[in-house]
């Protein structure tokens, strides 16, 4: 099956009528697609596997994703996509054996917490420096939800150094706001 962003959205639509959710999905895949074009994958796989990754969280947040898994290799996903949704949730102790599974796995939480950082500044994404983001990982009070270990942890199994990282899926997400405001879309509003 060829893989397409666009029927990627529509099937994610079918599952997710939460705001809240389908904005981290557009982060998640906003992350991706840098990630896709920092290593020369392809944009299409990427930006699929973020946008489809909690597919499920919404009517089965029990099975998740574990049914999410199930949905997507029922519609003809591969293997190794299939593989890289179930890997991002350490509980179903999947290996995350591919770049596409690592890299989904380290800009999960994290794509939230720089949105949750962003919501927070008078000038939103304007500006916004990996500085300002690690300061915030600091403050124990910011975002508490998000597991701080996890990002760390994520980053180093990518091989990818934490300042690095939260600049790349900065860029990421600065570059897809502009892009999802052209088709009256965006990841904070
Ligand atoms: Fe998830
Ligand atoms: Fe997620």
């Amino acid at each position: 099956m060829e893989i397409t962003r666009e029927e990627a959205f529509n099937l994610l639509k079918e599952y997710v009528d939460s705001k809240s959710l389908l904005k981290h999905c557009l982060a998640v895949e906003a992350s991706m697609r840098g990630y896709a074009e920092k290593f020369g994958e392809d944009i299409e796989v990427w930006s699929s596997c973020g946008l489809l990754h909690d597919i499920d969280f919404e009517k089965y947040p029990d099975d998740h994703p574990f049914k999410g898994a199930e949905i997507l290799k029922e519609k003809g996903y591969p293997e190794d996509f299939v593989m890289a949704v179930k890997g991002h949730a350490d509980y179903t102790n999947t290996p995350r054996e591919t770049q596409m599974a690592k890299t989904l796995y380290a800009v999960d939480e994290l794509s939230s917490f720089v949105i949750a950082c962003v919501l927070v500044r008078p000038n939103k994404f304007e500006g916004l420096k990996v500085k300002s983001v690690k300061k915030k990982l600091k403050d124990k009070a910011f975002a508490k939800a998000v597991d701080r270990d996890q990002i760390k942890n994520s980053a180093q199994e990518l091989g990818i150094e934490l300042t690095e990282h939260i600049q790349t899926v900065i860029d990421a997400l600065v570059k897809r706001e502009k892009e999802l405001k052209e088709q009256g879309l965006s990841l904070i509003e």
